[in-house]
């Protein structure tokens, strides 16, 4: 379980937790026990994203009750002085996972209003603003056709060595 302590220190980390929905820190036996439970899913992707064999962030992803071909997402750079891109790079990946081989036809994601960093991400992806979903908070979606569109341009730049 070194992959339970590396996210709970991230998820410790006040520039992480801020932007989380619940924002307070984490409890050690409540985080092992979640995350147990979220492993033993089959509606719920959990990963690590690395490069050059180091942990920089977590990603996961929850197909949606009523609609399987929708996945909810989330995710963070845990990892201090990453590069930049680094996050964009971490989702484009998990978009191609999700678009492919789990067939998703649309991944939602929902942020902070002020969370200029996750809003700018999410657009820089393709996704566009939906129906805001409540007080202080924004809603993001990407449908399939789109990735399609715009996935390879994305990539080419985000995987490039110029950034
Ligand atoms: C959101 C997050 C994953 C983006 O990863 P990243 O590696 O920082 O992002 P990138 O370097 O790919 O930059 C993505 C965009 O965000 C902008 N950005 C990054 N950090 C920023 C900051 N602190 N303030 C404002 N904008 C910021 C970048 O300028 C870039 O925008 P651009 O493409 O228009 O120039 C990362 O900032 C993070 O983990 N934030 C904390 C957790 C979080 O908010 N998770 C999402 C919850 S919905």
């Amino acid at each position: 379980m070194n992959d339970a302590r590396l996210l709970f220190d991230w998820r410790s980390r006040t520039s992480v937790r801020r932007w989380m929905f619940d924002s307070a820190a984490p409890v050690w036996e409540r985080h092992t026990s979640w995350l147990e439970r979220q492993l033993r899913r089959a509606d719920v992707l959990m990963f690590i994203f690395e490069e050059d064999g180091k942990p920089l962030g977590h990603v996961n992803a929850t197909q949606t009750k009523n609609d399987a071909s929708t996945w909810e997402w989330g995710f963070y750079i845990g990892a201090e002085h990453t590069a930049p891109g680094s996050g964009s790079r971490m989702l484009l990946l998990m978009l191609e996972f999700l678009f492919t081989r789990k067939q998703a036809a649309y991944i939602a994601g929902i942020t902070k209003q002020d969370n200029i960093a996750s809003i700018n991400t999410h657009l820089r992806l393709g996704f566009t603003r939906r129906a805001d979903a409540g007080p202080k908070v924004l809603r993001f979606g990407l449908d399939r056709e789109t990735w399609l569109f715009c996935h390879k341009e994305l990539e080419a730049r985000y995987f490039s060595e110029s950034i």
